[in-house]
């Protein structure tokens, strides 16, 4: 093994005993580094040591720890000790450690984990407080330890909660590190802080300093309910859109494009954020190319600014796909809000992570956006998907369905 630093921040976590670690704060201050490394270290002296490493949602092992530490075991030369393969690492003395979403896992599936030494929650301001009440009976062996990283994003997060909240278990250890506190902070990343220092003042602090996500005054759509109801997998779906909000002008805005639909349950789900920059051609394959993969069953688009020829972009992709055009009558921020009624019902869904577009949805507030984009074409999408899937909400116009050319009915 090679010598290594631990940043002087991070010293009381490798020292003192306890049963929760914790450690969070901004952007590229070495939390993750720190626990991959302490995890390595661990399972090299401690033989048959085990550990899993969790997050909330987990939708493939790219968004996992598992290349961290498979390059940690490099970087401390102890690649003979362990043999690092595609699912999971094998650690010396028959040791194991695995990657798993706390939402794969059914009460049920979660007492595999009742011989784990360390349960490492990776990015746990997403955690559910489901999650972390699975997980703390669960991690039972003699020793056993659940360390938690995460950058704070609002006060009444699970985790922050629990090991920051008015009552912290007497047996935690939590520290604060930000990139001041990593020597090893590379220039890449200073580059993108200076950035947002001078260009994203709003979030500078929370994406950096590991302050709390700044709240807009009268937002209609907040993180914590997006949180609690996020999931990693839909139900058996009974209808499919891709919703577009096409950007007209060349160059400036982006094309918002979403999948969204209706489960079963009746409830709504996000599926897919495939929002981009680029030419008609390039929205409109985009688009068809979603709804193949998600066999939608239409698309919705907004026609307000050059209709016909939004039409036949996408007719050009695809002749006879099923196109349903909507008209905007009202303002953004009134047309969103029907739909954030559904949110605060929790009655929809985000299947997976979509951080642009959830930032945009908590910038919306009933007096118009207040994000410094130049507008939320990603909700524009998202609400012209909901709206037409659950019609009761808001229908205002006829919209027209140009596959079989009836028009829909009115809704009160
Ligand atoms: N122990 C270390 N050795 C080498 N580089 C490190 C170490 N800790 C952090 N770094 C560097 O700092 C960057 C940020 O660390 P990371 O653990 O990803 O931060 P965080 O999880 O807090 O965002 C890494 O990409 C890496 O370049
Ligand atoms: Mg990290």
């Amino acid at each position: 093994m090679t010598e290594f630093t631990v940043p002087k921040v991070f010293a009381p976590l490798w020292k003192e005993k306890a049963r929760y670690r914790g450690t969070f704060g901004g952007r590229g201050s070495g939390k993750s580094h720190n626990f991959a490394t302490m995890m390595v270290i661990r399972a090299s002296k401690q033989k048959g040591f085990r550990a899993i490493c969790v997050r909330e949602v987990q939708r493939s092992l790219k968004e996992s720890a598992l290349r961290l530490i498979a390059d940690t075991i490099e970087r401390l030369r102890l690649g003979s000790e362990f043999d690092v393969q595609s699912t999971q690492i094998k650690t010396p003395g028959n040791g194991l450690i695995t990657f798993s979403g706390m939402q794969d896992h059914t009460a049920e599936s979660i007492k595999s984990l009742e011989n784990i030494n360390v349960a490492w929650a990776e990015e746990s301001s997403n955690l559910s407080s489901r999650s972390l009440e699975l997980l703390r009976p669960t991690i039972r062996a003699p020793g056993s330890e659940i360390w938690f990283s995460w950058n704070p994003r609002n006060a009444s997060d699970a985790v922050d909660q629990f090991l920051r909240g008015e009552v912290v278990p007497e047996n935690a250890v939590v520290v604060k590190a930000n990139y001041n506190d990593n020597q090893f902070f590379p220039s890449e990343l200073e580059e993108e802080r200076l950035f947002d220092e001078k260009h994203n003042v709003e979030r500078y602090a929370h994406i950096w300093l590991g302050e709390y996500e700044p709240r807009i005054i009268g937002a209609i759509f907040d993180r914590t309910t997006i949180h609690t109801n996020r999931r990693s997998d839909p139900p058996k779906m009974t209808r499919i859109v891709v919703a577009i909000d096409p950007a007209i002008s060349e160059g400036g805005d982006e094309h918002g494009i979403i999948v969204c639909g209706i489960g079963e349950d009746q409830r709504g789900y996000v599926l897919d954020d495939v929002s981009r920059h680029g030419s008609p051609k390039q929205w409109a394959e985009q688009a068809i190319a979603v709804y193949d993969h998600w066999e939608a069953d239409a698309i919705v688009i907004e026609v307000n600014q050059g209709g016909d020829m939004v039409k036949h972009t996408l007719e050009s992709v695809r002749p006879g796909c099923r196109i349903l055009e909507v008209r905007a009558t009202r303002g953004k921020h009134v047309r969103a809000e029907p739909i954030s009624a559904l949110y605060q019902l929790d009655r929809i869904s985000h299947c997976g992570t979509f951080t642009k577009l959830e930032n945009q949805l908590c910038q919306m507030t009933a007096a118009g956006y207040q994000g410094d984009d130049n507008s939320p074409d990603r909700v524009d999408a998202l609400v012209w998907g909901f709206t037409e899937l659950f019609p009761k909400m808001n229908r205002q116009k006829p919209r027209v369905d140009h596959r079989d050319q009836t028009v829909g009915s009115w809704m009160a």
